[in-house]
């Protein structure tokens, strides 16, 4: 099967990797550069576990090809914090009780940030309404819903 080598910076990190054309994002991410926080769950797009930031948008990582990212800069749940530092939405998941089993997690942390970062006070409905490309089967959304509203007023500095 053909090759191609790509260049690709995750969490910051430069990285050269030679891949199959078929080769998918997520697929990169977990078994070529290790970041298992990125999970696969539907990989049919539907269920946003597999969510990371292609130059600062959320992208479903399962439904993009990895050479589509050549020369691009991603970002994965690794890359949020900052060293031991939580980054305050997943401070706020854990505190407010956002996670139980923890799986589709990543993917919500992803996409709130995201978010955020284009409305840093976004009402109850916005944010649920933001939420439905991710899908949760423990939680019932209210603590995930709690968790961004009280991180987004953290980060707004209230
Ligand atoms: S694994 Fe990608 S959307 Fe479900
Ligand atoms: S916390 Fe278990 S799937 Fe969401």
């Amino acid at each position: 099967m053909t090759q191609h080598t790509i260049e690709v910076t995750v969490n910051g990190e430069h990285h050269s990797v030679q891949i199959p054309a078929r080769r998918l994002l997520s697929d990169l991410l977990r078994d070529d550069l290790h970041l298992t926080g990125t999970k696969r769950g539907c990989e049919t797009g539907i269920c946003g576990a597999c969510s990371v930031h292609l130059d600062g948008e959320v992208v479903k990582s399962c439904l993009m090809l990895a050479v589509q990212v050549d020369g691009r800069s991603i970002t994965t749940i690794e890359g949020l914090g900052d060293g031991d530092t939580l980054h305050p939405l997943q401070e706020s998941f854990m505190n407010c009780g956002g996670l139980q089993c923890g799986y589709c997690t990543p993917g919500f942390v992803m996409t709130s940030c995201a978010m955020l970062a284009h409305n840093p006070a976004p009402t109850e409905d916005e944010v649920r309404h933001g939420l439905n490309g991710n899908l949760c089967r423990c939680t019932g959304y209210t603590q995930i819903v709690e968790s961004i509203l009280v991180a987004a007023e953290k980060m707004r500095g209230n």
